[in-house]
């Protein structure tokens, strides 16, 4: 039942009013007299999705990060047009997205799907905003930054807030940047030549509707009704299938895609061999991930494991004594990435390969906070 309390603290209010209470205890938001967040000298933001399971993790982590703004626009659809929402003790109005939202606006954090972001992302550069994108819909163009902050943070440098130009930065795909957080440091030391990645990805993965449903069929199977299948197309309570992204003309699917060519453009390496199969399993919060790496020069499992505890955004849990390793609900909303079973890899000679299990929360680092890692960069 930890899985429906997670649910139940972590996503959407119900009933139509959105209430984010602090997790600091006071002075918060007030230190020192000095009112964190909320700025006259902070940029002016926008949260396009804002009701999602994006959106409200993004609200948390400008929380939990004292991000400035000197003001904040809370944008979705129409449904939502009109609800109120509070936000660092400050009453809302949710407003609908149009094409004049994004007049004034320094920073616009997207994620309300990638045709939202085609649409409006252009309109928002255009108005002089600096887009960060959560969608697939800009990352692979050329000239549009792909951005990991641990990882590839000069791809953004040309970038400035307040230069009166608009620019786009995407946000990689979530099963990138959980991977990519672990395997880039050892990338770093002994350059991975080929990686083959196993994905154990959760509900929230899918958003907000895809948690209620696993939710929701949970209760029902164990009542021994039939599942209610609306956002998947077959019972994902009790049961695992291969992740919901549609098949590509190569048999692959479309999120083993991405983690194909992001990793090429994050690692600046179109060299590099990457194969995945992405699997979604009935987990509420935090995708996991089992990843092979055979590297051109050889890496033992100690010095790995040395390097993998000095990175930053990761923790080690690998302790074999007590079989204690990386768990989704360990890593849940939290914001380092998680990694452990590391071992050599017995079927490669001369410790050219290694084992890594990965566990990350992908709607806080792989999607909320690395957006606004990308946004701190640009203050
Ligand atoms: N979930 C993840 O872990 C994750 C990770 C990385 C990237 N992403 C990407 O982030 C985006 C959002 O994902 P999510 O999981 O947060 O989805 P979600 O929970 O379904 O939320 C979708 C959001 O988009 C808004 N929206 C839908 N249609 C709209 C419209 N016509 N105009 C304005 N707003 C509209 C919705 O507003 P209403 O409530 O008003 O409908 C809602 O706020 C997607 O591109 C997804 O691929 C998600």
């Amino acid at each position: 039942m930890a899985t429906l309390q997670l649910l139940q603290s972590s996503v959407l209010a119900k009933g139509g009013h959105f209430s984010f209470s602090a997790r600091k205890q006071p002075p918060w938001p007030w230190r020192g007299g000095v009112r964190m967040g909320l700025r006259e000298d902070g940029p002016s933001v926008a949260v396009v999705g804002v009701t999602g399971a994006v959106g409200q993790e993004f609200l948390r982590v400008l929380s939990d990060r004292d991000f400035p703004y000197h003001s904040i626009k809370m944008l979705a659809s129409a449904r939502s047009a009109g609800k109120p929402l509070s936000f660092e003790g400050r009453e809302y109005l949710i407003e609908e997205l149009k094409e004049s939202s994004f007049e004034g606006v320094d920073i616009a954090l997207f994620s309300a799907g990638g045709s939202i972001s085609k649409k409006f992302g252009p309109i928002a550069v255009h108005l002089g905003s600096v887009v960060v994108d959560n969608s697939s819909a800009f990352r692979m163009d050329e000239g549009v930054p792909l951005v990991i902050p641990e990882v590839n943070p000069e791809a953004m440098a040309h970038i400035k807030l307040g230069s009166g130009k608009g620019a786009l930065i995407a946000n990689p795909n979530c099963s990138t940047i959980i991977c990519l957080m672990a395997a880039t440091p050892l990338h770093r030391h002994a350059k991975v030549l080929r990686m083959v990645v196993s994905t154990y990805q959760a509900a929230s993965g899918a958003g907000a509707a895809a948690m209620e449903e696993l939710e929701q069929q949970t209760r029902e199977v164990l009542e021994g009704k039939k599942p209610t299948c609306k956002i998947f197309n077959q019972q994902y309570a009790f049961n695992l299938f291969s992740h919901n992204a549609p098949i590509v003309s190569n048999g692959y699917n479309e999120e083993e895609m991405k983690l194909v060519k992001e990793t090429r453009k994050i690692w600046n390496d179109p060299n590099v061999r990457v194969t995945a199969t992405c699997i979604r399993v009935p987990v509420m919060r935090a995708h996991a991930e089992s990843v092979n790496l055979q590297f051109e020069k050889p890496l033992d499992e100690d010095t790995a494991r040395e390097i993998l505890k000095n990175a930053a955004g990761v923790v080690v849990i690998d302790d074999r004594s007590s079989n204690r390793f990386p768990t989704p609900l360990e890593v849940s909303s939290k914001d380092d990435v998680a990694v452990g079973r590391i071992r050599s890899d017995l079927s490669q000679t001369g410790n050219h390969g290694l084992d890594i299990f990965i566990c990350g929360d992908q709607i806080r680092k792989g999607a909320a906070l690395n957006a606004i890692q990308i946004a701190e960069k640009l203050l």
